[in-house]
């Protein structure tokens, strides 16, 4: 077997059997995008099936798709325009822009330079006289600046309305809150769930499809009621978990193995809802093939977080030695919808009613308006309101015989008489609750790349090297390969006809005649194809082909007439091709 990595021979296979290449090759191609073909884009669909069959129908959440170009303002208020940056440094020899942190992490014994503040991260730059990976020039005293990783780009014709490419399909949740909660009818904790493209302007894309600027996100947002929500653990607490929390992120850090359960009564895992999400994780991983022995969960360092984030575990697979994020669990608090709140106009919080009405102390203002209007003229109403805002946030401030109150620039001095200030005795049926949210948020293609990675693999059959991908039958792009035995009518015909009903109960089958027997179970093997059928001259009396296990490659004799139940079962996991008689 040769030295390449892995990744490598990957790389190589997927672009000739129709996985994923690098895209516009025909015009040279541009760094970090990436078309998936026939079986990529298959594969890549089932396993957003998959996803959705666990994270949306599974936990009873609501699906949404909503536009990849947003206004600028979402990203105002959402945090994106003022702190969604990479750290840049430019080569001033050939202008070669490079991801700071990256340059660090690959040349130094630092493991997560993202985490550290700018200043420091020049200062290692310098200890390390690190060079430009371009041209090698010292890189040594170069400013390192900040990046803004979303594309922008102008909404109509002119520039007047910018907008931008979503970087995180998240904030299409979020904007449309103050619909979404009517659809869960304000009832918390309700979830809602978007698979879609995102885009990141990287810096340095590379490792094939696990750095691109357009990539896909599967993302839960679930929103819960802060005071009052927990999960239910119990039907995770024994999934077993491979952790890495921060506290062992050090020199000799180690792997902690526990349980969902263990880690919750523990404390090592502080969040009851990321507790459960990662319990579900791992399972919906182990099904769609990732190897749980090449497979953790990260706790973030504090100075890694995302701006809105305040905890963060990330699900992280290994490639060739090197531990790659394939999700995020973020809890979010209530970050998002506190900060549409202040910059949009609905309201982004829900109304939870109380159990029993509650009988509450407000602080409120009546204003002398005959007094007010004429000392305040066209600022009048907005004393009012700064008066309102004031007997709500600091009712002591009326103990005195005047109030001052910002309006614009000024500060204006009111006699407290004239603010018909009063204590008043309410009764409320319930209050609005701004929730807060919890993420686990998915990369398709990370998640695609380390299924096929994992299950890449090679091994000698009849004196042959063969390389097979050992993936799930459940996610596998082509389920079966139909095969007539030679070409000869008879064969075609029933090989034709046995493609026809298994497509009909909808299994990718792929029908090949071309070559010999062996090439063709080769060919297959190659793609990943969980099983194949060949059709033989006995079919035709006994109305029965041979079933080939790819991985195995053990072989079956099953009736016609049962293939189509038989591979039904073998595709949801229902049964194995060792259960099978035959
Ligand atoms: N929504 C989390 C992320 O995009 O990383």
């Amino acid at each position: 077997m040769s030295d390449e990595t892995t990744s490598e021979k990957l790389t190589e296979l997927a672009k000739r059997r129709g996985y994923f290449f690098q895209s516009s090759g025909a015009y040279g191609g541009v760094g970090g995008f990436y078309t998936f073909g026939p079986q990529g884009a298959a594969l890549k669909g089932n396993l957003e099936d998959a996803w959705r069959e666990r994270f949306a129908l599974g936990e009873g959440n609501m699906e949404i798709d909503a536009p990849t170009i947003m206004p600028e303002p979402v990203f105002e208020a959402s945090g994106h325009l003022a702190g969604f940056d990479d750290m840049l440094i430019e080569c001033p020899e050939c202008g070669t822009s490079t991801r700071a942190d990256h340059l660090v992490e690959d040349n130094t014994d630092y493991e997560d330079a993202e985490s550290l503040p700018i200043p420091e991260v020049e200062a290692v730059v310098a200890e390390y006289e690190l060079a430009c990976p371009e041209c090698g020039a010292g890189l040594a005293g170069v400013a390192i600046e900040e990046f803004n990783l979303m594309f922008a780009t102008s909404i109509g014709p002119g520039d007047s309305q910018p907008g931008y490419l979503r970087p995180e399909t998240a904030q299409g949740i979020f904007v449309e809150f103050p619909r979404l909660k009517e659809y869960a009818r304000n009832t918390l904790p309700f979830g809602v769930t978007q698979i879609g493209r995102a885009y990141r302007n990287e810096i340095s894309p590379r490792r094939s499809i696990i750095r691109t600027r357009e990539f896909t996100q599967a993302e839960l947002e679930l929103f819960v009621d802060p005071a009052d929500d927990d999960p239910d653990l119990s039907a995770v607490a024994d999934v077993p978990l491979t952790l890495y929390p921060a506290s062992e992120q050090g020199a000799d850090g180690s792997h902690l193995e526990t349980t969902v359960g263990e880690a919750v009564a523990d404390e090592v895992i502080t969040d009851p809802w990321i507790a459960y999400f990662l319990g579900v994780s791992r399972t919906w991983y182990e099904r769609v093939g990732v190897d749980m022995d090449r497979f953790r969960y990260r706790q973030h360092l504090a100075g890694e977080r995302a701006h809105y984030a305040a905890d963060c575990w990330d699900a992280e697979s290994e490639i060739d030695g090197n531990w790659i994020e394939i999700a995020g669990f973020a809890h979010r608090g209530d970050y998002d919808l506190s900060k549409h709140g202040e910059h949009a106009d609905e309201r982004f919080t829900v109304f939870q009613q109380y159990d029993e009405p509650r009988t509450v102390e407000r602080a409120v203002v009546d204003p002398e308006m005959s007094y007010l209007g004429p000392t305040f003229g066209g600022d009048a109403g907005a004393v009012v309101a700064a008066l309102e805002e004031l007997a709500e946030t600091d009712p002591e401030a009326f103990d005195a015989e005047t109030v001052t109150v910002a309006v614009g620039d000024d500060d204006h001095e009111i006699p407290v008489e004239q603010t018909g200030f009063a204590l008043e005795e309410q009764t409320e049926a319930g209050e609005h609750v701004t929730p807060h949210v919890v993420e686990p948020s998915f990369g398709v293609d990370r998640t695609l790349y380390t299924v096929l990675h994992h299950a890449y693999s090679e091994d000698e059959v009849d004196g042959e090297e063969r390389t097979y991908l050992a993936l799930e039958p459940t996610v596998a792009p082509t389920f079966v390969g139909v095969f007539p035995l030679q070409r000869d009518d008879d064969l075609e015909t029933e090989a034709n006809t046995i493609a026809a009903t298994l497509r009909e109960r909808g299994l990718s089958v792929t029908y090949d005649s071309a070559g010999n027997i062996g090439r063709r179970y080769r060919r297959q093997d190659e793609v990943g194809t969980p099983f194949c059928v060949t059709v033989d001259y006995e079919s035709l009396e006994d109305e029965a082909v041979t079933v080939r296990e790819r991985d195995s490659t053990a072989q079956k004799r099953l009736p016609i007439s049962d293939l189509a139940e038989t591979f039904t079962a073998l595709r949801s996991g229902s049964l194995s091709f060792d259960e099978l008689e035959g």
